[in-house]
């Protein structure tokens, strides 16, 4: 028989699970409180530029990918900064002074499309596929989600994580971008064709390369190259380190989500996603 002790700390521990298991989805937004009081109080008051590039996206788009392209095309593409958000920095966690940059500046931005501050300037809307973002973000999001990736999965789909519902803001932008001057681009269209989708870029942005130029460019945007630099590019802010540069790969989700959520996330795709654009992320 057992140890009374041990039927009592049986007890506790089933009834601490049951509690989780209550508390847990109540609990869900307010665990990313911090970045909505944070968005909340922002400042969106700074002085615009007729040449600002704004790369905005959902998070785990790519937007990083972006950064570096611009930077390799606007710069002598050095590797000499201390991380990535000092030459590019990011609106709503940044402790750069805009002002102190200097033109063309390349400003990274999550707002959606509501609180984006719109106005003069160049704005590219990187999109990828919901499914590698969800996987992508659950491994950012890691260290402060204790759950499981299936819980996990669930709250992306209501968009119960940070910068809200991927449907959202992606719907958003496709659907708006006449309004602002924007240039959407796909993950997938950087990985199927990069030279070429970096030359709709820098066309796009008004800017002109050397020919003698590309290899270089294109070889500091390939996924090996910027994964030797990972440092520059990782998340500063969090602990322990987080890997930025993780895998790079369309449809890797595979590995993680099942027929079930599979089903969950078309059905919340097929509510809320019109654009044809976007079409070929159904599933
Ligand atoms: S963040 O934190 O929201 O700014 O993240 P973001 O930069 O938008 O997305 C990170 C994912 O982009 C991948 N990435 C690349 N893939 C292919 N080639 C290149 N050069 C490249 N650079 C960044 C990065 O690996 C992250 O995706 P996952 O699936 O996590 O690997």
């Amino acid at each position: 028989m057992s140890h009374p002790g041990q039927a009592k700390l049986l007890i506790y521990q089933g009834m601490a699970k049951i509690l989780k298991i209550i508390v847990t989805p109540l609990l869900a937004p307010v665990r990313w409180l911090d970045l909505e009081i944070r968005l909340m109080k922002l400042d969106l008051s700074y002085v615009r530029r007729p040449d600002d590039i704004f790369v905005v996206s959902y998070p785990k788009s790519g937007t990083t990918w972006l950064q570096m392209i611009l930077y390799q095309l606007t710069t002598d593409g050095a590797m000499t900064m201390r991380h990535i958000d000092d030459v590019s920095p990011h609106y709503e966690e940044s402790k750069v002074n805009l002002e102190s940059l200097k033109s063309p500046r390349i400003i990274k931005t999550h707002l959606d499309y509501r609180r984006l501050p719109g106005g003069a300037g160049r704005y590219i809307y990187v999109v990828r596929d919901g499914l590698d973002v969800a996987v992508s973000y659950y491994h950012q999001l890691l260290p402060r989600w204790t759950g499981k990736f299936g819980e996990y999965f669930r709250e992306f789909l209501k968009g119960r994580v940070p910068y809200g519902s991927w449907f959202k803001h992606v719907s958003d932008f496709v659907e708006n971008k006449r309004v602002l001057n924007m240039l959407v681009i796909r993950y997938d269209d950087l990985q199927d064709n990069l030279e070429e989708t970096i030359r709709r870029i820098a066309t796009f942005c008004g800017v002109s390369v050397d020919e003698t130029r590309w290899p270089r460019i294109i070889e500091s945007c390939s996924f090996p190259f910027m994964q030797q630099y990972e440092a520059k590019f990782s998340l500063t802010t969090r602990q322990p380190a987080h890997v930025m540069i993780r895998k790079g790969q369309t449809g890797s989700w595979r590995d993680c989500v099942d027929g079930g959520m599979l089903d969950q996330y078309r059905e919340a795709f097929d509510q809320r996603i019109k654009d044809e654009m976007l079409r070929n992320y159904a599933k």
